[in-house]
């Protein structure tokens, strides 16, 4: 799958817009500020249906504007077409539309155009709080297993009724009947966690190795009490703790991903090229994935191609991308002559779009 065509009207600071791609190596580049990102954002929004840097919807409407229209155009790899229209007008709310007919849910359209992306932002997964990876975990997850994504809403939804509850009452009873509930879908999700990360853990080291040139070993591992314990007795042994504390003190969304690099904690003892490196290494893991169980190559999105690689590792990254395990490609950075010259290296095709003031001026 491929988008063919991408029409923007009001989204961030892209007035209007209508651009044709390339099914292999489109490029955008332009000053700081152009709107290289926004382009690649827009795109993570008509797969995701929301931002893939933490802008909310209201946030993304132009300045001064009412309403943001982002449509897409696809191409599957038989011919079929597919055209996905994502709106938000301040007033209204969201609407996303598949060839005309709106979604009754949002969360209906997730997976149906995956999409993995690498960017800077990136770097909390490695600097942050363990939510921040266990929602990287679910937007993978989710891409991949319509169940896993309701499971977790549902399991969202009961723990924070128990939470409730534990501030208000302590009735044993009432309190198992929230223990069944998270348990059904805790154990669910930790299945499926457990299932995913063991399935990328080699094609993560593979990726690393080939991007380090074999330098250094990495390792990323899922780290859960559930791994230990079934749920159920969890949440009994810790039951005291949590009417003390009068909130969950244990279960799923107390996961989190364990990344170390030469037996160390990565966020302390990686470089910034090697964390760097580590993630983009998950990255075109967690492509692989998909690609592997849907039949279907990700719209793979790289922005800021060279933030924090060395040339070396950046042209090993080109290598890998451009070759037929990998589709459609939009790459964003802040220097022409350094990205064609790198792009001509390889001797690969590409499109070239030049970003300017929110609009694509060549
Ligand atoms: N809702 C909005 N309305 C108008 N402009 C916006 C909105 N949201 C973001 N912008 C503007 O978009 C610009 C940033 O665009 P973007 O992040 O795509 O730049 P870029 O080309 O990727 O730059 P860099 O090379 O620094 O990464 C900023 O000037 C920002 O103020
Ligand atoms: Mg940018």
């Amino acid at each position: 799958m491929y988008l063919k065509r991408l029409s923007l009207i009001n989204f961030k600071n892209i007035g209007q817009q209508e651009l044709p791609l390339a099914a292999g190596i489109n490029c955008f580049v332009g000053d700081n500020g152009a709107g290289k990102t926004n382009f690649i954002d827009a795109v993570y929004y008509l797969s995701m249906s929301k931002s893939a840097f933490g802008m909310t919807d209201t946030q993304s409407v132009r300045h001064g504007e009412e309403f943001f229209l982002l449509e897409g155009q696809y191409a599957h790899a038989d011919g079929r077409n597919e055209q996905i229209v994502c709106s938000f007008a301040r007033r209204g709310g969201k609407v996303l539309k598949r060839n005309g007919k709106e979604y009754d849910r949002l969360s209906e359209h997730v997976g149906l155009i995956p999409v993995v992306i690498v960017s800077p932002a990136d770097a909390s997964l490695v600097s942050d709080a363990a939510d921040e990876r266990r929602r990287y975990l679910n937007g993978c997850i989710s891409q991949l297993d319509r169940g896993y994504l309701n499971a977790v809403m549902r399991y969202n939804a009961v723990l924070s009724e128990r939470n409730r509850y534990l501030k208000i009452g302590s009735d044993e009873d009432m309190l198992l009947i929230y223990d069944r509930q998270l348990a059904e879908q805790g154990q669910l999700i930790h299945a499926k966690r457990q299932e995913f990360v063991g399935r990328l853990q080699p094609v993560v080291e593979t990726y690393y190795a080939r991007l380090s040139g074999e330098r250094e070993r990495i390792e990323l591992l899922y780290r859960s009490e559930l791994s230990e314990t079934p749920f159920l007795e969890l949440l009994q042994r810790s039951r005291q703790r949590d009417l003390v504390n009068q909130f969950t003190t244990s279960g799923i969304h107390r996961d989190d991903l364990v990344l170390r690099i030469n037996g160390y904690p990565l966020r302390k003892f990686g470089s910034q090229g090697q964390q760097k490196s580590f993630l983009v290494a998950l990255k075109l893991a967690q492509y692989r994935l998909v690609d592997e169980q849907r039949g279907e190559k990700p719209i793979l999105l790289l922005d800021d191609l060279f933030d924090k690689l060395d040339t070396g590792r950046v042209e090993q990254l080109i290598r890998l991308v451009s070759g037929d395990d990998f589709g459609q490609i939009l790459i964003t950075d802040c220097n022409k002559v350094r990205l064609e010259r790198i792009l001509g290296r390889q001797k690969c095709p590409y499109v070239l779009n030049v970003v300017e003031n929110g609009g694509i001026i060549r």
